[in-house]
């Protein structure tokens, strides 16, 4: 499978977009502000931030609304996506469980997952490395397909 190069510029412009978006993250109950960006098919970048709510359950990650915010836009695919947490080195910020499903709705295998901070960039994994053996979309079309949907 042809991985996806991501460019120096792209890299950088992500950086900038989602440490921005951790500057507008609401996060007064766990004082853990993440910002996130996504590179689109369109090579388009979409930010987000973590929103918590008092209701704790209710919150919603940063890569969530990354997504959401791309959606909003147009966009389809995901090629890369930056998490600026507040996590440091050795201890890299990386999307929760929830978050990376949602990415695999949007992405292949070969999705580049960035991990940063306010200081430095850490490491990157491909989606399936961080969601192997995932369910996704094409389980959806195999079950339509063989008419199995009941209304
Ligand atoms: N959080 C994110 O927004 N993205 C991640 O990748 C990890 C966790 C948020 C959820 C919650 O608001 C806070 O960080 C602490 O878990």
């Amino acid at each position: 499978m042809p991985t996806f190069t991501l460019t120096d510029s792209q890299q950088q412009a992500l950086l900038a977009a989602a440490r921005q978006a951790r500057g507008n993250a609401y996060a007064p109950y766990s004082n853990y502000p993440v910002g996130a960006a996504v590179l689109d098919e369109q090579g388009r970048i979409h930010a987000g931030c973590n929103v918590e709510n008092a209701a704790y359950p209710e919150g919603l990650c940063a890569e969530a609304a990354a997504l959401a915010a791309m959606v909003l836009a147009g966009g389809r695919q995901a090629r890369a996506v930056l998490v600026v947490g507040s996590g440091d080195a050795g201890n890299w910020t990386t999307p929760c469980g929830g978050c990376r499903q949602k990415l695999r709705e949007f992405g292949t295998p070969d999705l580049l997952v960035l991990s940063a901070n306010e200081l430095a960039l850490g490491p990157r994994h491909t989606l399936s490395q961080l969601l192997p053996e995932s369910f996704g979309p094409g389980h959806i079309k195999v079950r339509q397909g063989a008419g199995q949907h009941t209304p």
